[in-house]
């Protein structure tokens, strides 16, 4: 089972396939298409010590060099010194205008990868081969690319369309269990903001092992996720309207990952509390969410961090500092209804540190759950 789609961006349209063992047959026919006596990779650590060789061999076998480039596993390498470096390392090995980079990894290797390609001699042709299922899903769909500075997460980048996306479900066979658990909060913001019909595709992840068996549920969910991201991004490119739709719980999980530290709190569970808090905002500002399609999927979330750890006040203070806050008061992405999401400016705190206070209970039940 395969997935083939054509994605249209204001810099042309760009092919992205999703499928099981699809790596080699693509990378030849992109190899075939353009054809290229050098290329460039740039790989996660983890990505290379798992998949690096039959990687290297399949890109060598459409009889081409390729120059390999690790990028330490991590965020601090979406960093200033490490773009430098990776520049570097192409200008010094003949990178040329046509010299097409592949960018092997997570959301971190892509959006790093991603921004080498849009600022090395003002653009390289860029092909996304995503290993997480967040990179699948999110972040190799849509062209956003970009580095950490010290002030900020993303703050300095660029919108720069892929030539390609290969995304083989094969590579997530040595994804940890946590990291797919990141990806599943990404998927379940689709089901909420578009289709419901994915919370019951992704009933997988309740089972004990989520890859072996399910593979066409998988690549179909994958699939799924990708024509949602798409259609939105296709309509909103450069983020002036709908495409805040994809921020639906993130207001929240930006300002806990900020107050918590990323090493406390990640992403993935981060999203997921900030969902279930926007959920509740939406009731309270004249919402009827009367199921929450988003419970079955609780247990599979557990924290480091304890509610008495948190405040309501300090958190909505960094929602403040949010580099997307446009007005005075919070802007939040919440649903009408399930798969109706709508943009709110709340100016009752009172009504954001109730939803807080739903954050908290989950904490605390989920560390009971645990005890
Ligand atoms: N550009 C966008 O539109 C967009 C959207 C969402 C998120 N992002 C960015 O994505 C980043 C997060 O991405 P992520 O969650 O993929 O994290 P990540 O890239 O850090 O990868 C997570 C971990 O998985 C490891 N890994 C990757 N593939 C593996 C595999 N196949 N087998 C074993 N281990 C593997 C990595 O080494 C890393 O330790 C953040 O920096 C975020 O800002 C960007």
């Amino acid at each position: 089972m395969q997935h083939s789609f054509e994605i249209n961006s204001a810099s042309g349209s760009y092919n992205a396939m999703v499928g099981a063992d699809i790596f080699g047959d693509s990378v030849g026919r992109i190899l075939e298409k353009k054809p290229a006596d050098k290329v460039f990779l740039l790989i996660d650590e983890n990505v290379e010590s798992h998949h690096g060789d039959y990687i290297i061999n399949t890109l060598k076998s459409s009889h081409c060099d390729v120059e390999v480039k690790i990028v330490p596993q991590g965020e601090g390498s979406k960093s200033v010194p490490f773009w430098e470096e990776a520049s570097t390392f192409l200008l010094e090995n003949g990178v040329r205008r046509n010299t097409p980079l592949f960018v092997a990894g997570g959301g971190v290797t892509g959006d790093l990868g991603g921004f080498v390609a849009a600022t090395t001699l003002r653009g390289i042709p860029l092909v996304h081969i995503p290993t997480t299922l967040l990179a699948m899903v999110d972040s190799s769909i849509g062209g956003k690319t970009g580095i950490n500075h010290h002030t900020g997460k993303n703050l300095i980048g660029a919108f720069y369309r892929p030539d390609s996306v290969v995304a083989d479900i094969r590579f997530l066979d040595t994804l940890p269990r946590n990291e797919w658990i990141n990806g599943l909060s990404e998927i379940l913001k689709y089901g909420a903001i578009s289709d419901n019909a994915i919370f019951d595709d992704a009933e997988i992840f309740l089972q004990a092992d989520i890859s072996s068996g399910n593979a066409d549920t998988l690549i179909n969910l994958i699939a799924k996720c990708i024509r949602i991201k798409a259609d939105i991004v296709q309509k909103d490119e450069f983020e002036g309207n709908i495409r805040a739709f994809l921020n639906f719980g993130h207001t929240f999980a930006h300002a806990l990952e900020k107050e918590c530290g990323f090493n406390a709190m990640s992403h993935g569970e981060a999203v997921f509390l900030g969902m279930l808090a926007a959920a509740r905002l939406s009731n309270q500002t004249g919402s009827k969410l009367h199921e929450n399609r988003l419970d079955k999927f609780r247990p599979l979330y557990s924290y480091r961090v304890t509610a008495e750890e948190l405040n309501a006040e300090s958190l909505t203070h960094h929602m403040r500092a949010d580099k997307k806050r446009i007005e005075n008061h919070i802007r939040f992405v919440l649903l009408d209804d399930w798969q109706h999401p709508v943009l709110k400016t709340v100016k009752d705190e009172e009504l954001i540190y109730q939803a807080w206070r739903t954050v908290f209970s989950e904490l605390q039940n989920r560390q009971k759950a645990t005890i």
